[in-house]
């Protein structure tokens, strides 16, 4: 058997740190959405789990290894699988790339070796590999909180036309949580307000319910991260936020003509017109 996924990148439409845990990570919560920018995985037998990759990642440090690995263990599944990852999200950029490529080795292998786990079951696998993991297993728009384990997927479609621009900082998560200061946070956030928002295209609401509480420190490294922000609302951005840890910066635009216009004044940087996903897939 021979199949291909692709995986997904996320936004976060609004991130909010809400305080730090005793375990040393945080209680966030966020609302994120899958876009159209994939990778691609490639699922076929082997006797041994092997990664083929043009990327230059350390064993240790692969989300795809780590998660096949793991889901071998767990299941005592006695066989292997190749496993061909094609990079198209950039790396350490906010974009959950490597946690989306953890979920969909998950998915893939659940398939590929005929185990049957359900969607929950996978997903408490996927937080033992990445607090971003378990939001690529549940689907395409889900309000996730405590350190992202509690996903709770949203019926609510946002259709939206974003302009990704990454200025190739590669960020660590780790990194900007630390230097967060947690509590800024705007919660209690009402998702039907965001949603009105959204239908309406209103434009003050809007730019005020999309926010990240970590901007602000990985911009005080970065200023870059101010600067691209800048640019998108003067080239017509309708908001414009920091992605997760950063450094992607998104920019929503009232059609792709404005976005792919916009990107024309965004060089020298990665960028990229997406729109937003909103269909879940099947386990
Ligand atoms: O879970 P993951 O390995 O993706 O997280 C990377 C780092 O980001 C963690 O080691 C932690 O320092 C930080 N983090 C956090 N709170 C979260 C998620 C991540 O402090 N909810």
């Amino acid at each position: 058997m021979q199949f291909f996924l692709k995986a997904p990148a996320k936004i976060n439409w609004f991130l909010s740190v809400v305080g730090k845990r005793p375990d040393g990570y945080h209680d966030l919560v966020s609302l994120m959405q899958c876009v159209d920018l994939f990778d691609g995985l490639q699922f076929s037998g082997s006797d041994q789990i092997e990664v083929i990759s043009e990327i230059e990642v350390p064993v240790k440090d692969n989300l795809v290894y780590k998660a096949a690995m793991l889901l071998r263990e767990k299941t005592s599944y006695r066989g292997g699988a190749s496993i061909r990852l094609r990079k198209e999200i950039p790396m350490a950029a906010g974009l959950g790339g490597g946690s989306s490529d953890a979920a969909f080795t998950l998915l893939g292998l659940n398939r590929l070796w005929g185990l049957g786990l359900g969607r929950e079951q996978l997903m408490g696998l996927a937080a033992d590999i990445g607090s971003d993991v378990p939001f690529f297993i549940a689907g395409s728009t889900a309000m996730v909180e405590g350190r992202g384990e509690r996903v709770m997927p949203l019926a609510a479609a946002l259709e939206a036309t974003l302009l990704l621009v990454n200025p190739g900082i590669a960020v660590s998560a780790g990194w900007a949580y630390g230097r967060c200061n947690p509590g800024l946070t705007k919660i209690p956030f009402d998702i039907k307000l965001f949603c009105q928002a959204f239908a309406g295209k209103d434009r003050a609401a809007l730019s005020d319910m999309i926010f990240n509480d970590l901007e602000a420190a990985v911009a005080a490294e970065y200023p870059v991260i101010a600067e691209i922000k800048e640019r998108l609302i003067a080239e017509g951005a309708v908001a414009a936020c920091m992605s997760g840890s950063g450094s992607t910066v998104f920019g929503v635009f009232g059609s792709e003509e404005e976005a792919l216009r916009a990107a024309n004044g965004m060089s020298p940087y990665w960028r990229r017109v997406v729109k937003t996903l909103s269909e879940n897939y099947d386990v």
